[in-house]
């Protein structure tokens, strides 16, 4: 049986098993896949063993997707402009690495969420390896501009220039908004993980504009709390971007794209239990 995992640490809440398992009996495919809980410095031996095994396919989460990328003998672009892996293969003999983070978020938008990203105006709050996993993908949906902010202003602004050439972004700190309100504003700041919200102003967000955190949880994150009371139109949180980053690991590994509405009502369902 082809043998698929998801290694980090810690790893014991992951819910990449309970979704590849979900997609495979939808779409009829027999496979494992198991959590593996691996040491902080143990990480390119518990890579090298799992596909001397025989092993096909791992994702990776925290805190080893910077080792990851390092470990992959081969890169998609998205990956190496992310500077972090969240999926290796093993193919003719070497390692693959590809980074499905920020198409899972573009995935969800355009087609759970039915946004649209092509010619708005887009904020994203954070400059850590969440934002830069997500950048590349965004950008290649041609927003009108993408403004970069974050509370250390000096890494929002190394971040857009590290993509300029792929986009209209600019970078800096939160000084650096003005009064306009943004089409989308995405939050990918861990602020929420902290119970804390970036320290945006208000005029970001008019009644057009719809947010979405990377974060997710049984509850409204504090930022899509705060984007609420502030009359942003529509909220969403990390929860299909999850499944969608999922989904597309698994079509680089098995050639399916499978369906994924029905895992994230089943997640979603499972946070009110
Ligand atoms: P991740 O991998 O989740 O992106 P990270 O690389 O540690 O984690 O980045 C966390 C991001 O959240 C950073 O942009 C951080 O801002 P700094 O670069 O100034 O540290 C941002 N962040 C964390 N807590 C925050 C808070 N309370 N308010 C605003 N931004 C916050």
């Amino acid at each position: 049986m082809d043998r698929y995992a998801v290694m980090g640490n810690p790893i014991k809440h992951s819910k990449s098993p309970q979704i590849h398992q979900l997609f495979a009996k939808a779409t009829g495919q027999t496979l494992s896949y198991e959590t593996i809980l691996v040491e902080k410095n143990d990480f390119p031996a518990a890579v090298t063993r799992f596909f001397q095994a025989g092993g096909k396919g791992l994702n990776i989460t925290l805190p080893f997707k910077e080792e990851a990328w390092h470990l992959a003998e081969c890169r998609t672009e998205r990956a190496e402009l992310a500077g972090a892996v969240n999926t290796l293969s093993f193919k003719d003999g070497s390692i693959h690495g590809d980074n499905t983070d920020g198409a899972g978020l573009v995935t969800d938008i355009l087609n759970n969420c039915h946004g649209q990203l092509r010619d708005k105006r887009i904020l994203v709050v954070g400059a850590g390896g969440a934002v830069r996993g997500v950048l590349l993908p965004l950008l290649k949906e041609q927003p009108s501009a993408l403004h970069l902010v974050n509370r250390t202003a000096s890494k929002a602004a190394l971040l857009a220039e590290h993509f300029q050439s792929y986009g209209t972004l600019r970078g800096g700190g939160f000084e650096s908004l003005d009064n306009h309100a943004y089409d989308w504003i995405i939050n990918g700041s861990s602020a929420s993980l902290t119970g804390d919200v970036p320290p945006l102003p208000g005029t970001v967000i008019n009644h057009q504009t719809w947010c979405y955190d990377l974060m997710y949880g049984a509850e409204t994150t504090p930022f899509n709390a705060w984007a609420q009371q502030h009359g942003a139109a529509n909220v969403f949180d990390g929860l299909g971007m999850l499944v969608e980053q999922a989904a597309e690991a698994f079509y680089l590994w098995r050639g399916l794209r499978p369906q994924t509405a029905d895992v994230i009502a089943q997640l979603r369902a499972a946070f009110k239990k």
